[in-house]
């Protein structure tokens, strides 16, 4: 049974198996995105509910761009279309919405779209929702090295004051807790380029289902995985240490 007490903050989830999920039911690629978005919904609900406060979320990575140019377009179509309707819906149930990734280089009806949902959703002050688009983890690592080696270049900034927590201030995320639970969906088991940096301590969750079918009751049983493993952060556990 999941333990409402110990509920991780931030959950970091790779929506993947969208594709294969419509390959089975003999659909277009597309029609397994537009399911995943109902996904979305669900998941959002019941992170708000649970009282979880950083959600984020792989809706698109930078290697995404090598798929055919219908599917990039439908996918960025689809974002649009997420955006502007379910704004109300994020309002209603106190969500700010947030993203990371390099976002100058999606298309400018996407930024637009974006912009909008982020000022409306700004004053909110139950979970963030953090979406993940046109976002690369090493291109993310490599943006943050230049910002720090342009700032010891200009004195502003000493090498010896270059440590864990200083990388941390210049990643996307600055702002946000590191994940302690990572969830992968369609039971593939690595991270493509998502997180590398944030995830060192998470507890990854591999779940033998495509994204299309993720709900609550999955979200459930990840938390109550999460809640059954043994932290250990390098060092040895509770009930040894006393050996
Ligand atoms: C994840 O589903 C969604 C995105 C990457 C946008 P996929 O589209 O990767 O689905 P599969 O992995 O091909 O089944
Ligand atoms: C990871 O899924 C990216 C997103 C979920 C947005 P992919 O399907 O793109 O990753 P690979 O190709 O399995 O590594
Ligand atoms: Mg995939």
């Amino acid at each position: 049974m999941m333990n409402s007490e110990t509920i991780p903050k931030h959950i970091a989830i790779i929506m993947d198996g969208n594709g294969r999920w419509a390959k089975e039911k003999k659909l277009p690629r597309i029609e397994g995105h537009r399911a995943g978005a109902e996904s979305v919904r669900a998941v959002v609900r019941a992170c708000g509910e649970l009282g979880v406060e950083y959600l984020t979320l792989y809706a698109f990575s930078s290697e995404n761009w090598s798929r055919p140019k219908a599917e990039v377009n439908a996918l960025m179509t689809l974002l649009k279309f997420f955006l502007k309707k379910e704004v109300e819906e994020l309002n209603k149930n106190n969500v700010q919405l947030l993203a990371i990734g390099a976002l100058e280089e999606l298309p400018e009806s996407v930024q637009k779209e974006l912009q909008i949902a982020f000022e409306k959703t700004a004053k909110n002050t139950g979970l963030k929702l953090i979406l993940a688009l046109n976002y690369g983890s090493r291109r993310e690592i490599v943006d943050s090295v230049r910002k720090i080696a342009t700032e010891v270049e200009g004195n502003r900034l000493s090498l010896s004051s270059i440590d864990e927590d200083l990388i941390s201030s210049y990643l996307y995320t600055a702002d946000y807790p590191d994940p302690e639970l990572l969830i992968r969906t369609s039971g593939e088991k690595r991270i493509s380029n998502f997180l590398l940096w944030q995830i060192s301590y998470a507890e990854i969750v591999v779940m033998d289902l495509y994204w299309p079918e993720f709900r609550k009751v999955h979200l459930q049983e990840a938390i109550t995985e999460f809640q059954n493993r043994q932290r250990r952060f390098g060092g040895v556990d509770a009930i040894s240490s006393s050996d």
